[in-house]
């Protein structure tokens, strides 16, 4: 459960940031996709992954993740395109506030699945507890 601050190559053109597997990103991408369009008042995310790992950045606009392990609650403000938010695998993850002009990039490790889903919160609680 982390944040990381991305390196901004910046210049009087604009500024660029690189994403790179295995680099400053700490993981292998298989898939990369984007939220973007969401209403403040519907909050996304609500599940955990079995295996996924994924780093999701605020290329624009800005949302508050909200990150539980099972044993502690991490509440990040994402709103800048250079600070990333690691969610690890079993890590239960919801968006909120989502600006009208949020644009939540997202990249994972794995190819999309239902199965690696943990819909329930429940559900989530009992697995964290054994
Ligand atoms: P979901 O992950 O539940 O969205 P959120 O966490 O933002 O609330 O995904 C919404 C829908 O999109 C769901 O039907 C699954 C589908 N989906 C894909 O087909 N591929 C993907 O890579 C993702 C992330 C979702």
């Amino acid at each position: 459960m982390s944040t990381m601050q991305l390196k901004v190559i910046g210049e009087e053109r604009g500024s660029l940031v690189a994403l790179e597997a295995l680099k400053n990103v700490p993981f292998d991408i298989k898939r990369v996709y984007y939220l973007y369009g969401v209403q403040p008042d519907l909050p996304r995310g609500f599940h955990a992954h079995r295996e996924t790992k994924q780093l999701a950045i605020c290329v624009s606009g800005t949302c508050r993740m909200l990150l539980d392990d099972g044993k502690a609650q991490t509440e990040v403000i994402l709103n800048s395109p250079n600070k990333g938010c690691v969610i690890e695998s079993m890590v239960w993850h919801e968006m909120h506030d989502m600006s009208a002009d949020c644009i939540l990039l997202v990249l994972a490790d794995t190819h999309y699945s239902e199965n690696d889903y943990i819909r329930c919160r429940d559900h989530f609680n009992n697995l964290c507890r054994r």
